[in-house]
C-alpha cells in the first residue's frame, strides 16, 4: 500500500531513489514520483502514472535530475484515481515542501475545507495534498515545529517523507501505524517503507515508532518523540543478502518463492526441534498461562487467515479448547468476546497489515495475551505482541504469498505441539509421530516441486476455464481456500472454495458441463469417502474434476475423477503443507499461460496498510 523512500547525502539522489523504489513496487504500482532538491535547480518533481519504469524512462534512470536530497513514492491508489497529478510527491503551493505518504489521512475532507477557506487551491484529489499545504500553513522557520503542528492536525495512518527547500540539509521522517525504516550509511542516510529498499546501501537500520519524528542529515539522524525529546534508537543489522530479494534466474518472484518453500520450512522448523521436542525458547507463555486460557482467537487477513482456518482444526483437535478464527477487518467491529483468559494468535507475513494490527490492539485492550506469527523482523505487529514467533521465510516479494503461507503453517504445527505438550493433551506416541513427519515435510515438498511439469500440463489444459470450484473437507477445505485465492488473484479466473458437503446447499446450481472442480481429498477414512460422494455429485452434473490426494488414496480417487495430482503421504495434520504446493503451482502456470502479470496482479499490493 504505497512505498516511500528518501535519501540525503553527497551522491546524486535520483538514481538511488529510483533503485530503492524498484524494491518497493510490490507495495503499489499505480504511479510513481520523485522530488529532488539542488540549490541551482530548486525542487524538481517528476511523477508518472503507471509502473516505475515510466518514471525512470522520463528521467533517464535519474541521470536527468540533480541534487543530493530527495523523496520518492510508488502508489497504490486510494483517494483519487491513478494519474500523474494524483501521484506523489505532493508539493505545497509555495513550492517549499514536498511530501510522500503511505497511509490514509482520515480527516482530509475537513482539512481541505479549512485550507480552501484560507485560499488554498488543490490540484489533486488525494488526501495527502493537505499535508503539503498544512506544512506551508504552519511553517514559521522551524521544520520540526511545523511538522509537529501538522501531526496534531491529521488523523489516520501515515508514514511521511518530507523535504523542504528552506532546509535542504534535513530530510524528515514520521510515522503512525504505517511502517518506516531508517537506514544509516557513511555520509548518507535513508528512509523507506521496508528494509528491502535500503539494504543495497546499508545494513544498519532502525524502526521508527508511532509518533516519532526523525530528522536525517548526511552525517546523522536525530529522532524525537512527540514531545520533541530526543530518543536513542536501537540499531539492528540486517543479516540477509540483497540476492534474497532478487529473482535469481527465475522468470518471476512467485516461481522463485514457490521453489524456496522446502528451505523456508526447514529454516522455520528445524532449529526449533531439539531431541525430538519442540522448543520455543523465547515464548513467555508458561504452563499456567496455557491452562488458564479458555479460548483462542485467531486474527488475520487473506492467506494468513487461511492458515488460521487450518489452525482451528489442529488446535481444537490437539488442545480441546475452543478456537475462533476471525477476519481481522471484522474483528474490531463485532464486539468480540475477549477476556484476559483469551489467547489471541495474530498471523501476518508483513506484520504491518493495518486491519490485523488494529484488531490486535483491540484484543490487547480487551485483555488478551498476544502471540504473533510474523515474517518481517521488527515490524509493528512483531514489536507490539506479547510474544512473537518469526517465520524464517526471508523476504517475500511476489504479491501472492507462497512461502510465507507455508512457514506460517509450519509455525502453527509447532505451536499446536508445544501447547498440547504443556497442557498434557497429546500422548507421546502421537507427539513423536507428528514431529517425525514434520521433519520430513521439506523432502516431500521437494518431490512435489520436482514433478511440477505435470502440474504445468494440467494448467495448459484448464487455463481457459471461466470459473473454478475448489472443494474439500476439514483441512483439505482450508487448503482449498488458499488454492482458490491464489488462482483468482493472479489469473483473474473466478474461483470459489467450498466445504465439499456445503456445495449442495445452493452453489451446486453453478456446476454445468465442463465446469472445473478441483477436489482435495487427502484424509483417509470417512472424510475421504464423504468427499468422494460430493465429487460424484458434481461429476453427475457434468463437472470436469481434477483431484488432489495423497499417495495412499490415489487408487480410490482415480476411479472417480478425470485427472489426479498425487502428493506424498504425511500425518493428516501436515497434509495442507503438501497439498497447497500443487495449488500454488497450478495458479502460477495458469496465469503464465494467460499472460498475466504474475508478481504484480492488478489492483493489489503486498502490504495492505489501509483499512
Ligand atoms: C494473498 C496474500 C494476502 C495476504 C493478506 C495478509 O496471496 O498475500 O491475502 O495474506 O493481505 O497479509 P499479511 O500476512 O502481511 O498480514
Amino acid at each position: 500500500m504505497c512505498g516511500i523512500v528518501g535519501y540525503i547525502g553527497h551522491s546524486e539522489a535520483a538514481p538511488i531513489l529510483l533503485d530503492s523504489l524498484s524494491r518497493l513496487e510490490y507495495r503499489g504500482y499505480d504511479s510513481a514520483g520523485i522530488a529532488v532538491y539542488a540549490q541551482e535547480t530548486g525542487l524538481a518533481v517528476f511523477k508518472a502514472k503507471g509502473r516505475l519504469k515510466v518514471l525512470s524512462d522520463l528521467v533517464d534512470g535519474g541521470k536527468a535530475v540533480h541534487g543530493t536530497v530527495g523523496v520518492g513514492h510508488t502508489r497504490w491508489a486510494t483517494h483519487g484515481a491513478p494519474s500523474d497529478v494524483n501521484s506523489h510527491p505532493h508539493v505545497s503551493a509555495d513550492g517549499r515542501f514536498a511530501v510522500v505518504h503511505n497511509g490514509i489521512i482520515e480527516n482530509y475532507v475537513e482539512i481541505r475545507e479549512f485550507l480552501a477557506e484560507h485560499g488554498v487551491q488543490f490540484v489533486s484529489q488525494t488526501d495527502t495534498e493537505v499535508v503539503a499545504h498544512l506544512l506551508e500553513y504552519y511553517y514559521e522557520d522551524d521544520m520540526l515545529q511545523a511538522v509537529t503542528k501538522v501531526l496534531h492536525r491529521v488523523n489516520g495512518a501515515y508514514a511521511f517523507g518530507i523535504v523542504s527547500t528552506d532546509h535542504p540539509d534535513q530530510l524528515i521522517a514520521v510515522r503512525k501505524d504505517s511502517p518506516l525504516v531508517l537506514g544509516y550509511g557513511k555520509d548518507f542516510n535513508l528512509l523507506a517503507s521496508d528494509v528491502t529498499a535500503v539494504i543495497k546501501y546499508t545494513r544498519e537500520v532502525s524502526y521508527l515508532e508511532d509518533g516519532e519524528i526523525a530528522v536525517l542529515s548526511p552525517d546523522g539522524v536525530t529522532v524525537y518523540d512527540s514531545l520533541l525529546r530526543t530518543v536513542q534508537k536501537p540499531r539492528h543489522t540486517v543479516d540477509w543478502e540483497v540476492s534474497a530479494a532478487e529473482k535469481g534466474g527465475y522468470e518471476h518472484f512467485m516461481a522463485k518463492e514457490i521453489m524456496e518453500q522446502p528451505k523456508a520450512f526447514r529454516d522455520t522448523v528445524f532449529p526449533r526441534i531439539t531431541d525430538g521436542r519442540v522448543v520455543l525458547d523465547n515464548i513467555t507463555l508458561d504452563r499456567d498461562d496455557v491452562r488458564d486460557m479458555d479460548k483462542i482467537y485467531i486474527i488475520a487477513c487473506g492467506s494468513s487467515y487461511h492458515v488460521g482456518v487450518v489452525a482451528k482444526y489442529l488446535l481444537e483437535k490437539l488442545l480441546r479448547k475452543p478456537v475462533e478464527v476471525a477476519l481481522a477487518s471484522e474483528f474490531r467491529y463485532s464486539d468480540p468476546i475477549v477476556t484476559p483468559r483469551t489467547l489471541a494468535l495474530v498471523i501476518s507475513q508483513s506484520g504491518e497489515t493495518i486491519d490485523t494490527l488494529a484488531a490486535m490492539r483491540e484484543a490487547k485492550r480487551l485483555g488478551a495475551r498476544i502471540l504473533a506469527i510474523v515474517n518481517v523482523v521488527g515490524s509493528t505487529i512483531a514489536r507490539e505482541a506479547d510474544d512473537v514467533i518469526y517465520t524464517w521465510a526471508g523476504p517475500e516479494i511476489a504479491v501472492a504469498t507462497t512461502k510465507a503461507y507455508s512457514t506460517q503453517l509450519a509455525v502453527i504445527d509447532l505451536i499446536a505441539l508445544y501447547l498440547a505438550d504443556l497442557l498434557g493433551t497429546i500422548d507421546k506416541a502421537e507427539y513423536d509421530a507428528i514431529v517425525a513427519e514434520l521433519l520430513l515435510v521439506p523432502e516431500k515438498m521437494e518431490q512435489i516441486l520436482a514433478a511440477r511439469e505435470t502440474i504445468q500440463y494440467y494448467a495448459s489444459i484448464y487455463f481457459n476455464h471461466a470459473s473454478v470450484f475448489f472443494i474439500g473437507r476439514n483441512v483439505d477445505y482450508a487448503a482449498g481456500l488458499e488454492g482458490s485465492l491464489k488462482l483468482k488473484e493472479i489469473s483473474y479466473i473466478h474461483s470459489e472454495a467450498y466445504a465439499a458437503g456445503e456445495l449442495k446447499h445452493g452453489t451446486i446450481s453453478l456446476i454445468e458441463d465442463g465446469t472445473l472442480v478441483i477436489a482435495l481429498a487427502s484424509q483417509a477414512g470417512v472424510l475421504f469417502e464423504k468427499t468422494m460422494s460430493n465429487v460424484v455429485e458434481v461429476k453427475s452434473r457434468g463437472a470436469d474434476v481434477l483431484g488432489i490426494t495423497s499417495a495412499a488414496l490415489e487408487r480410490g480417487m482415480c476411479k472417480t475423477v478425470d485427472s489426479v495430482l498425487t502428493v506424498p503421504d504425511t500425518h493428516p495434520f501436515l497434509q495442507p503443507s503438501l497439498n497447497v504446493l500443487p495449488l500454488q503451482l497450478f495458479a502460477y502456470y495458469v496465469s503464465l499461460q494467460r499472460g498475466c502479470d504474475i508478481d504484480k496482479p492488478r489492483n493489489l499490493a503486498k502490504s495492505v496498510t489501509v483499512e
